[in-house]
């Protein structure tokens, strides 16, 4: 079975409490946090203040998804933030096996992620300091946006070199997932799905993710 994290950017602000719980007694496995800084991306979304704030009533495994540039700068504030999984972009660096190694010696899972444009060859040197691959399925910036079938191939090119190098790096995909695409997103060969738009516009967010969860079972 998939790794079902929302992401809370869809989720309403107004009543970001009753969502958090709403995740926390559905079956999901992860929170979703996207972190932009309007310079990496077109779009500014929220920081550490917040995710600490959630943190101290979410109950699961915050998988943060910083979209900012230069992130090695605040590795040790997300950490204490409540970051178990720390995601960096690939285009965002030019140390990542300092940066992956980093996060990893700060006690947190490192996750690297790719656009639409980066090659999955370019992460073959340093798969093995790679916790989580983060495929963009859309360009990073917003949530609502529409699945690019060119991630398909990525997924599988994606599970070849995690199987051929013995890794044991596990496979995301974010952006425009949806009801009708899980399946053959798996597939393909993802481990963890993301979902912000499909649970939170849904009118039975719980039995959403219950959906996606089932998915290619
Ligand atoms: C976009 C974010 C995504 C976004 C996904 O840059 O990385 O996590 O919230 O939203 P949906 O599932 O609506 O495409
Ligand atoms: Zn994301």
């Amino acid at each position: 079975m998939p790794i079902i994290a929302p992401s809370m950017l869809s989720a309403d602000f107004l009543k970001l409490g009753e969502e958090i719980e709403m995740i926390n007694n559905s079956e999901a496995d992860w929170f979703h946090l996207d972190v932009m800084d309007g310079i990496f991306v077109p779009n500014i979304s929220y920081g550490m203040p917040i995710i600490k704030q959630m943190k101290r009533l979410a109950k699961k495994t915050f998988d943060v998804h910083l979209m900012v540039e230069e992130p090695q700068r605040y590795l040790e504030d997300f950490r204490d933030a409540g970051a178990d999984y720390l995601t960096v972009h690939y285009e965002t660096g030019y140390h990542l096996h300092r940066t992956l190694t980093t996060i990893k010696a700060l006690g947190m899972k490192a996750g690297l992620a790719i656009n639409p444009h980066t090659p999955v060859e370019m992460v073959k040197d340093i798969i093995h300091e790679i916790d989580l691959l983060l495929v963009m399925s859309i360009n990073p910036g917003f949530g609502g946006q529409k699945f690019l079938p060119l991630t398909f191939d990525k997924i599988r090119q994606a599970k070849e070199l995690i199987l051929g190098k013995g890794a044991s790096t596990l496979i995301e995909i974010d952006g425009g997932v949806t009801l009708n695409n899980a399946a053959d997103i798996i597939a393909a060969g993802a481990d963890v799905l993301v979902a912000g738009n499909t649970v939170f516009s849904a009118t039975d967010p719980q039995d959403t993710i219950k959906k996606l969860k089932q998915t290619g079972k």
